[in-house]
């Protein structure tokens, strides 16, 4: 693997950076969470991690944002990862973001997350240690290319 790896995060409620924690550790990611940090200077043959949450049905304004004014060269490698309290909705909003950008989406994963929109009550316990470990497996196949 050439180029570098970066885990590009948004999170509200900590799910997420849980799950972008793992992959970032699991493949020597660099993590970005895009509400503190610049966005990085993507260079041909780096491999990108894309991760959020859903709310109200969407990607939070931060990672929408942040996609929209990221220069990214053209065919970068790119997956997207995200929690969510109901339905992963994010996902496929996220790839088609990415595809407008010029990425190549490769793969893309999700898994509940703890949903303090309705007091914590759904998704207890979410994301779980398998989950986080479901998370990295994927993370090493979509790097292993
Ligand atoms: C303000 C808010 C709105 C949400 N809206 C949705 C939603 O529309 N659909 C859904 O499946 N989950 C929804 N959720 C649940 C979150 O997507 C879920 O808890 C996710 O793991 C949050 O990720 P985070 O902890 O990284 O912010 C919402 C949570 C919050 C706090």
């Amino acid at each position: 693997m050439a180029g570098k790896v970066y885990v590009v995060y948004a999170s509200l409620t900590g799910n997420t950076r849980k799950v972008a924690r793992a992959i970032a550790e699991a493949v020597g990611g660099t993590l970005v969470d895009v509400r503190k940090d610049p966005l990085p200077k993507v260079e041909p043959g780096d491999v990108l991690f894309v991760g959020d949450g859903v709310y109200g049905w969407r990607p939070s304004r931060a990672m929408r944002k942040a996609l929209a004014s990221w220069p990214l060269p053209k065919g970068v490698k790119a997956a997207v990862f995200g929690t969510y309290g109901g339905r992963p909705a994010q996902i496929p909003a996220l790839e088609k973001l990415l595809r407008e950008r010029g990425a190549q989406l490769m793969d893309s994963f999700s898994c509940k997350g703890r949903d303090w929109f309705l007091l914590g009550l759904i998704g207890r316990g979410r994301p779980s240690p398998a989950d986080l470990k479901a998370a990295q497996e994927f993370a090493r196949r979509v790097v292993r290319g």
